[in-house]
């Protein structure tokens, strides 16, 4: 059986918005005094901040990291089991260096690039954080669309997302991509595909990693009623290959599939259909001891041999990270982690400009790399090097990690 279901699922309506628990608690300034922190533990003054405002990355997951109850944290930075994917993912991308040209007159950069045909000011999009954006924000699906578009960008949208799949698009012009998880038969599928083509969604991404639920042990052990998704599990438990043909047809749209981590499979998926493959590993919160996510872009990319789009995710949390997986590949890059905490910070602003930082810290990098265009990387780019530090879903923020360290709230 699943976990959690029995222990850990608890009643939909004893899950308290994160706005109403927090606002329970004591203002975080007065708050950090205490012996954990010290005078010093919120020198930044964020509490003081708008969203708008952050200067950077790392002050905005320090932001969540005040805001959020513990429990909450630890569900949006945990992984399954050991948390060794979770930190694969990282250490990846720790893995590999830039290289750098210099003396390129770098006046002007394209970061410009499209996804089935629609295009991206720059390869970055929100990636499906199902039902925790409305744990977070009292609009979820809706906020986070208009900050990604607002920033020219397209988000996914989860099956869970509130208020519902329609809000999210009718919220913006721009197509967003729907994110399904099978929980009924397949009348229960007709509808919600339905639906989808009805809303005008521009794409369907069906989440293929996700047929048993990983055992995320800080959220048993915390005992945060996170259930372990909604409908019968069993239904996504029994899909198979054919099942994404049939989806297509009946959604009548392009098809992503999210979850890819192998060659053998990247193969499957472009001969079922998939117009998208989408590298992931589910943030490390699925199959533990999995290879990092950047660590299987290559031989996924081969493998498609430019049959279909492939995108890519994990622990992606700097314009850095980001750029390296454009070299391996990907056509865009998806934050999940990221995503939660900007919006946790400062709602549909802090997801706003946690993207314009984003894009900051990838032009930033392209410039010092010598690079006017993204249309530019390429493997070349990379060097592989030995990891510095313990790679895990803070050390992207060294004030963060430092924090997260001293337990400093
Ligand atoms: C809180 C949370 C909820 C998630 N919910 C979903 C979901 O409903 N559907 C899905 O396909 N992926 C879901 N994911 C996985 C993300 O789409 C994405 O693959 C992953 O977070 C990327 O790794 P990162 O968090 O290191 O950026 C979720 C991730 C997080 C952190």
């Amino acid at each position: 059986m699943a976990v959690g279901s029995k222990k850990t699922a608890v009643k939909k309506s004893a899950i308290k918005p994160v706005a109403k628990v927090a606002a329970a608690r004591k203002p975080v300034a007065k708050k950090t005094t205490g012996k954990a922190g010290g005078k010093n533990a919120n020198p930044l003054g964020l509490e003081k901040k708008l969203p708008g405002q952050f200067d950077t990355l790392q002050e905005i997951a320090l932001a969540a990291y005040r805001k959020l109850p513990a429990p909450v944290w630890d569900h949006l930075m945990g992984g399954a089991d050991s948390e060794m994917t979770l930190r694969r993912n990282r250490a990846g991308l720790d893995a590999l260096a830039l290289r750098q040209r210099v003396l390129v007159d770098v006046r002007n950069i394209d970061l410009s690039t499209t996804l089935l045909g629609q295009e991206l000011a720059f390869p970055v999009f929100p990636a499906p954080v199902g039902g925790f954006l409305g744990k977070v924000h009292h609009e979820g699906g809706p906020a986070v669309a208009r900050a990604a578009d607002s920033r020219g960008t397209t988000a996914f949208i989860a099956t869970a997302a509130k208020p519902s799949l329609e809000a999210a698009q009718q919220a913006v012009k721009r197509k967003l991509i729907f994110q399904l998880y099978v929980r009924g038969d397949r009348i229960w599928i007709e509808g919600i595909l339905d639906r989808v083509r009805k809303a005008e969604y521009g794409a369907l991404c069906v989440t293929v990693d996700r047929n048993f639920y990983g055992r995320r042990e800080r959220d048993i052990v915390s005992g945060l009623p996170v259930k372990e998704g909604f409908g019968d599990q069993s239904f996504q438990a029994s899909l198979n290959w054919k099942d994404l043909i049939w989806m297509k047809e009946r959604v009548g749209l392009p098809l992503i599939a999210k979850g890819i981590a192998t060659a053998e499979d990247a193969v499957l998926a472009v001969e079922h259909g998939a117009d998208v493959v989408y590298v992931s590993n589910h943030g490390g919160r699925q199959l533990d001891h999995a290879q990092g996510s950047i660590e299987v872009l290559d031989e996924v990319v081969r493998a498609v041999a430019g049959r279909a789009e492939v995108l890519a995710d994990g622990g992606v949390q700097r314009g850095t990270d980001v750029v390296k997986m454009l070299c391996l590949g990907a056509k865009a890059v998806g934050v999940g982690k990221l995503l939660g905490l900007s919006l946790s910070a400062g709602g549909e602003a802090g997801v706003a400009r946690m993207l314009e930082l984003m894009e900051l810290e990838i032009r930033t990098a392209l410039g010092l790399m010598g690079v006017t265009s993204i249309k530019q990387l390429g493997p070349q780019w990379l060097r592989a090097v030995p990891i510095l530090g313990t790679p895990s879903s803070v050390s992207a923020y060294p004030l963060l990690e430092e924090a997260v360290r001293r337990n400093a709230r």
